[in-house]
């Protein structure tokens, strides 16, 4: 019958949009910050809308394709706002202006244009008032788009679990190791509002997690999580992946309750008026 191949056909279309893409962003090159303040922390003190220097080594790496200019800088305020700035392309004189308040605590990576990774730096930068004023920092968003996670400590082959709320699907999360040469992406379908990152990084380091959704909103980033455990990665062949929260936990949060639940709450309606339509129709 010609409507029940049609519906069939939708429903498998919906069902297949659960596949996603987990990437790693390789290293292209190197970085360094010049920073004005190393005297009370050095290289780990940024002043609030001062300009930072940065100095991109370009020596290749391995066989990996060189950097592309111009460069950016992704800083990401740790349980705070995430920023993406251009720095400028001369390699050997880039220039950042700290666009996040004094208080703040951020986590670094420089990329090229073609989204190569220079890495995350070794530690994390204190930003501290100056006599730069606050015109250089962004108006907070009002647009509501949250990442949540109850974990501070994970260990080798523990999962984080990331339950995602608000703004716009599809997601893209982040999870950015500090002294890493690599950034985890993954970007989840439509319907997934959660995803399960099984811990594969090095342990005695700390990473946090960022979600961006489709209008390039970031949430607030989660807070520092320690890594500790062995360095056994095998993790049983657990892999990571997105799926939707139950029902339960998101309408705990129903202030955020995802469109998507409402979404699919229609669609099977429709199928099942569709069917009743053919049963009633013979
Ligand atoms: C990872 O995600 C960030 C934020 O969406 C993006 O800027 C970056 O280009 C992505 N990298 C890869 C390799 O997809
Ligand atoms: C750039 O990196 C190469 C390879 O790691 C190193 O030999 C060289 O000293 C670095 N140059 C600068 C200016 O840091
Ligand atoms: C790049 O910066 C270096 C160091 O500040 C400077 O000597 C050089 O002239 C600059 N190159 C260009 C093309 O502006
Ligand atoms: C380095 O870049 C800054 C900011 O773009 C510029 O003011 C300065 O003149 C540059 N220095 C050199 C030596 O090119
Ligand atoms: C960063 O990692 C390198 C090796 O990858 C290590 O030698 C260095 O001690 C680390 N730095 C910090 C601050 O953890
Ligand atoms: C985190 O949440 C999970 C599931 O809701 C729960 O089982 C676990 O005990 C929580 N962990 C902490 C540290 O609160
Ligand atoms: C790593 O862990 C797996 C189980 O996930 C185990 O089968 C394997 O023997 C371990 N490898 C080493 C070298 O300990």
């Amino acid at each position: 019958m010609f409507w029940t191949k049609d519906i069939l056909a939708i429903v498998l279309l919906h069902l297949s949009a659960g596949a996603h893409l987990v990437a790693a962003q390789s290293q292209t090159f190197r970085w360094s910050m010049k920073s004005a303040n190393e005297v009370s922390n050095p290289g780990y003190t940024l002043t609030q809308c001062n300009s930072a220097t940065i100095v991109v080594n370009d020596t290749q790496i391995s066989n990996n394709p060189l950097s592309v200019p111009p460069y950016y800088m992704m800083s990401y305020e740790i349980g705070g706002t995430t920023s993406v700035s251009q720095i400028g392309s001369n390699a050997s004189n880039l220039s950042w202006t700290v666009n996040h308040a004094a208080g703040s605590n951020l986590v670094l990576q420089v990329i090229d244009s073609a989204g190569n990774s220079g890495g995350t730096a070794s530690g994390t930068f204190d930003v501290v008032e100056g006599s730069f004023g606050n015109a250089c920092l962004p108006t907070p968003n009002t647009d509501f788009l949250s990442i949540s996670t109850n974990t501070t400590t994970l260990t080798t082959c523990e999962p984080l679990i990331l339950d995602i709320y608000g703004g716009g699907p599809p997601y893209t999360v982040s999870i950015i190791p500090l002294n890493y040469t690599t950034v985890f992406n993954a970007t989840l379908s439509a319907d997934e509002n959660q995803y399960l990152w099984v811990n594969r990084a090095e342990p005695g380091g700390s990473l946090i997690a960022v979600v961006s959704d489709s209008y390039r909103q970031y949430a607030k980033a989660t807070q520092l999580i320690q890594l500790q455990g062995g360095t056994n990665f095998t993790c049983d062949n657990l892999q990571s992946q997105g799926s939707q929260q139950t029902v339960a936990r998101a309408e705990t949060h129903l202030t955020a309750f995802n469109k998507l639940w409402i979404a699919d709450g229609v669609f099977v309606i429709a199928i099942i008026a569709y069917i009743g339509y053919i049963i009633v129709r013979g």
